[in-house]
């Protein structure tokens, strides 16, 4: 009895215990990049729908709709909502980050997504098995902002070292100057990785860890098995494309 309750203790801890830097599973990558895409846009990946503005959501916030729903509307693509990129501008919400809670137990991020009569209960909306996703997201794929930019936004990483990772990893379907896919149909020119790589180096970084929620965009640490060294690399030469 005691050696199954041990096993199952243990079990546990594994379960929780795989980090980035850990031999992870095939199993636990694939729930990490669920939840950092869950993350993204979950209304995209679930098909769920909403109506008006998120209940959290603050009545002076300038943004409204489903895009109040989301996770990175709130907490910021850094992370660190109220005190990085969001710190100002159209999506600011004054709503704080999630890094600092990163090293909280997952049974305690579990409860403030799932927070049962709450504003900010999920459950309506997300599966257990999505909620997990989203907790190991955030106790284990959460990057220090820092560490990847500079303060003006400029990426941190080596743009030779980019250059070889980006014709391998990102050019077939990007194209060698990164506006093979136009990312903002609706403004004039195209607007692929070099313009989002400038203008938003906070939500870049994201989708090249991650992938891009709907597509079949892969995800550079959980499915091709690079590190954040080379996202970084690749975030250094996306910025020098026109
Ligand atoms: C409309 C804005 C909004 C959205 C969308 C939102 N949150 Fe939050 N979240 C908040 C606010 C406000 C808090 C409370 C922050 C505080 O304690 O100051 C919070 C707190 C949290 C906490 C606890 C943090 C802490 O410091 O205790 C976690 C974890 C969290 N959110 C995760 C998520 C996840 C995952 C999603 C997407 C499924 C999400 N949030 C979507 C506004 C939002
Ligand atoms: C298999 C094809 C494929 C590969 C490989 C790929 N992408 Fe993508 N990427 C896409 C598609 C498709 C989208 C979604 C475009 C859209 O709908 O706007 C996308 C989206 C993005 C976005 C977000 C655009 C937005 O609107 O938010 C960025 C940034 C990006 N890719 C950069 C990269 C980089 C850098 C690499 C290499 C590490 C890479 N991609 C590899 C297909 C790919």
């Amino acid at each position: 009895m005691k050696r199954v309750a041990i096993c199952l203790l243990l079990g546990g801890l594994i379960v929780w215990g795989g980090g980035i830097g850990a031999v992870g599973s095939t199993e636990s990558m694939g729930s990490l990049k669920l939840g950092a895409q869950l993350y993204d846009n979950w209304l995209k990946m679930t098909g769920k729908t909403v109506e008006g503005n998120h209940p959290a959501y603050p009545a002076e916030a300038k943004k409204s709709g489903s895009s109040t729903w989301r996770c990175k509307e709130c907490h910021g693509w850094d992370y660190i909502g109220k005190d990085g990129r969001y710190a100002s501008g159209s999506h600011y919400t004054g709503i704080k980050g999630l890094y600092d809670v990163r090293t909280r137990s997952g049974q305690d991020l579990q409860q403030a997504i799932a927070a049962t009569g709450t504003l900010h209960d999920f459950t309506e909306y997300l599966t257990l098995e999505e909620i997990v996703s989203l907790v190991r997201f955030i106790n284990e794929g959460l990057i220090d902002i820092s560490v990847a930019l500079n303060a003006d936004g400029t990426a941190r990483g080596d743009a030779e070292a980019g250059k070889q990772l980006y014709a391998a990893n990102c050019a077939d379907c990007h194209g060698a100057d990164g506006n093979a896919i136009d990312f903002k149909g609706d403004k004039d020119g195209v607007q692929g990785v070099g313009y989002l790589a400038v203008d938003n180096p906070q939500e870049s970084l994201h989708k090249i860890r991650w992938g891009h929620p709907g597509s079949d965009m892969p995800s550079l640490i959980a499915d091709v098995g690079l590190d954040d060294a080379a996202a970084i690399n690749i975030l250094s030469y996306s910025q020098t494309l026109p």
